[in-house]
């Protein structure tokens, strides 16, 4: 059995599988409950507030399970979690001999560690490193170590995922509170992209966007392992207040969001109105589908624009992304979410829903259960075949920081 837990900002989610007899992961249960404001963009701000939310969610998995959930795969968000590209070359043998020389695994070893040599922001930890690939003298671009073959010098290129200690150590606390144990933890981008990606699209090259209420986390894959990952501390949150301004209850600008409004000028009906009620009962007023949808787009651009900043930043042209974006979490689901996204980044864009599980896929089929459901084939298969992320680095984390702030306290 296997769970993994989602903090997200509205809420949190315990996703639950088994393995059945073929070896498949089967969501055996799922449980949530929603946040009030404990957590915001992806942080806690509200320890006992999110281990009560926590508690709430693993209880309602529980309810189905003839035994208790002791620990938990965990995914992390939140703007400190950044990756960076390493590569790291060296000359293959004795450097006197000259020319090309057998590639030994210490070779390979000694690439692998000039490129994972990134210095450390302060406060920061490792979260995972990606081996992503590795060239020999001209040949680039090779899956595996070029371990037996003759050259003159190899590099290897990976990609190191780290956070910030402090966050880290929050979302440990909020677990622990609740009585349970972190056996791993997983970039929420990155189990998003497990949970709605093809192995199609890891290889030529796609980026997994889920956007929830307070944070839009992307990564970028190609040639099957993550080459890229960021966090934009925006969502649905943000667009949610701006409707607000109307003077309408949250409640009421959640509605319209989510009911009603158009996210691309191409769905806007000029003739539709609405009445809604003004803030503290006074009254109704009559808004128009083309203001409060042209308030829907505005912010919402202004978040795909970041997703493209951060792209293109990133060294990512629409040509390198030929799969183009796979569009998740609550907000994929606005109106017109994705013909926007397509004309704001250039990309291509399909909505993703994790559909990675054979059986009971209907207890997690929407786009709010993307990172708790691609959590456990990540925690299952380890720093395996996909490269993406794995329990074993990640455990050994958890397992590290227990004893550092073990020490400290
Ligand atoms: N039908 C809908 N139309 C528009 N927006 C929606 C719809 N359903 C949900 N949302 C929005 O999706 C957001 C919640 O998405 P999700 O559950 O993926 O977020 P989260 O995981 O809690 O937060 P985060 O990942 O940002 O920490 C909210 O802003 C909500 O208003
Ligand atoms: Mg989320």
């Amino acid at each position: 059995m296997l769970a993994g837990l989602d903090i997200g900002t509205s809420k949190a989610t315990c996703v639950v599988a088994e393995l059945d007899d073929d070896g498949e992961l089967v969501i055996s249960s799922v449980g949530e409950a929603s946040m009030r404001d404990g957590v915001r963009n992806g942080l806690v701000v509200n320890l006992q507030q999110v281990s009560e939310t926590v508690e709430r969610a693993i209880e309602q998995a529980e309810l189905v399970l003839p035994w208790s959930i002791d620990s938990v795969y965990l995914s992390i968000s939140g703007e400190h979690v950044r990756g960076f590209a390493g590569r790291g070359s060296v000359s293959v043998g004795s450097r006197n001999e000259g020319g090309a020389s057998v590639v030994s695994a210490e070779d390979v070893q000694r690439a692998e560690e000039a490129a994972r040599a990134v210095s450390l922001p302060p406060g920061c930890i490792v979260l995972d490193t990606v081996r992503r690939d590795y060239a020999a003298d001209s040949f680039e671009r090779l899956r595996q170590p070029p371990l037996g073959l003759k050259a003159e010098q190899i590099s290897a290129r990976i990609y190191t995922v780290i956070a910030d200690r402090v966050a880290v150590d929050n979302l440990i606390s909020c677990v622990e509170e609740a009585g349970r144990e972190v056996a791993g933890m997983i970039p929420a981008a990155v189990a998003s992209g497990r949970a709605v990606l093809t192995d199609d699209e890891m290889e030529v090259g796609v980026a997994s966007v889920d956007m929830g209420a307070g944070t839009t986390d992307l990564a970028v894959f190609r040639d099957g392992s993550l080459a890229h990952l960021a966090v934009i501390p925006m969502g649905g949150d943000l667009i949610t207040g701006d409707l607000q301004a109307l003077r309408i209850s949250r409640e009421n600008a959640e509605e319209i969001k989510r009911e009603w409004a158009a996210a691309v000028s191409s769905k806007v009906d000029p003739n539709k109105t609405m009445k809604v009620s003004r803030l503290g009962g006074r009254g109704t007023f009559t808004v128009t589908h083309s203001v409060v949808s042209q308030i829907v787009i505005d912010r919402y651009v202004e978040i795909m624009e970041a997703v493209a900043d951060e792209l293109a930043r990133a060294g990512f042209r629409p040509e390198d992304l030929p799969a183009g974006m796979v569009l998740t979490g609550g907000c994929s689901r606005m109106l017109g979410a994705r013909e926007t996204a397509g004309d704001v980044t250039g990309l291509g864009v399909e909505l993703g829903r994790p559909d990675s599980f054979r059986i009971a896929t209907d207890l997690v089929a929407s786009p709010e259960y993307s990172t708790a459901s691609g959590l456990l084939p990540l925690a299952m298969s380890g720093d395996g075949e996909t490269g993406i992320s794995g329990k074993r680095i990640v455990g050994e984390i958890v397992e590290k920081l227990r004893d550092l702030f073990g020490k400290v306290r």
